[in-house]
């Protein structure tokens, strides 16, 4: 489950339970479809998004109803709900998710000249399952003087014997890792992947454990002198408010991998539209608005993300990695092999 700002607070957290059973009240209603209305499904937790369902009802006069939860539970929930599902949209936080939602058959094909033209066709599924709409790199990090940033310039080097006892990285079963796999797969087939993820595993410091955050806090610590987390967890230490968190930020330093040849391995955030959608028409409107320049800048500036659409501009959090060269490897294509990504770790012993 991917973290969020306020994940640490209970109060916060128990203030967005009750929204979400207040939210969720007024889907009662919203199950045969109303043209004024749409009900998003959404495993995002940012306070930005608000800003953004405020901005696409001033736009259209439609109201959009959220319903927060797990993306698997969501999934899970529009499966049992069938044919009366109020889900128009169903909203998601990584590939391996946006797979899944594709899977199990939830999701239905959009065809849309907008979203074929903003969304660069890498960033979205072939037949428009679903679209990302911004994206997140899977960055290398190190403790200066402990490891000459030269010798981990690659995901591949994760992996060499140099690095024996000193890797910091989380499970394998999150799909962060799972869709790391899946890009290295693409890139090298199975066996050479194989072999990786077994090098990796035995360069490990520790047995893998909590979060991304969890791994910047430990490189910081000591406990390790190379560790693997997506970009925005390093940006939020770096920009927050807190100085304690400024400070693991500051001990640390960035490697951009694979800059040299196929770029950093990138994953989406993204959104499709559901089956059994009573409000079809306000999802697709829904999804273009999405592609919009200044939709484009919130949904990405919530979770300090980069915009799927080209040319839009960073946050300044953003803007030291701007430039950085990305693997143009489609998306869906780390959704396919995910099954395969998840059985090369655990023969790895991957935990
Ligand atoms: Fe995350």
């Amino acid at each position: 489950m991917p973290q969020s700002f306020h994940a640490r607070s209970t109060t916060r957290r128990l203030r967005r339970l009750a929204l979400t059973a207040l939210v969720w009240l007024s889907f009662g209603a919203a199950t045969t479809g109303n043209a004024s209305e749409l009900n998003v499904y959404s495993a995002r937790h940012y306070d930005s998004d608000t800003a953004l369902y405020d901005a696409f009802t001033a736009e259209t006069g439609i109201r959009v109803n959220v319903l927060q939860g797990d993306s698997d539970q969501l999934i899970a929930r529009i499966q049992r709900e069938g044919s009366a599902s109020p889900a128009d949209v169903l909203l998601t936080v990584d590939v391996a998710r946006l797979w899944r939602g594709e899977e199990s058959g939830v999701l239905a094909p959009v065809q849309s000249e907008l979203l074929e033209t903003r969304i660069p066709a890498n960033l979205r599924h072939p037949d428009g399952l679903w679209f990302g709409f911004s994206t997140r790199a899977r960055l290398i990090y190190y403790k200066p003087g402990q490891v000459d940033p030269a010798t981990i310039g690659t995901y591949e080097s994760l992996a060499d014997p140099a690095h024996r006892g000193k890797l910091c990285i989380r499970s394998s079963t999150n799909p962060y890792n799972q869709s790391l796999i899946a890009a290295m797969l693409a890139a090298h087939g199975p066996e050479a992947t194989q072999a990786w993820a077994q090098g990796l595993v035995a360069n490990l410091a520790r047995s893998p454990q909590g979060g991304d955050t969890d791994q910047l806090k430990a490189l910081a610590a000591g406990e390790c002198d190379i560790a693997v987390a997506n970009h925005y967890y390093y940006v939020r230490l770096a920009v927050s408010q807190d100085p304690a968190e400024r400070e693991i930020a500051r001990q640390i330093a960035v490697v951009l991998p694979n800059q040299d040849d196929r770029g950093t391995h990138i994953n989406v955030g993204g959104a499709g539209l559901v089956k059994n959608a009573p409000n079809r028409a306000n999802a697709i409107r829904f999804l273009e608005y999405l592609a919009s320049d200044s939709a484009q800048a919130l949904f990405a500036a919530g979770n300090y993300e980069f915009p799927a659409v080209p040319g839009i501009p960073l946050t300044p959090a953003l803007q030291s990695l701007e430039g950085m060269r990305t693997d143009p490897l489609g998306a869906s294509e780390l959704g396919r092999n995910n099954a395969e990504a998840v059985r090369i770790a655990d023969r790895a012993g991957w935990r």
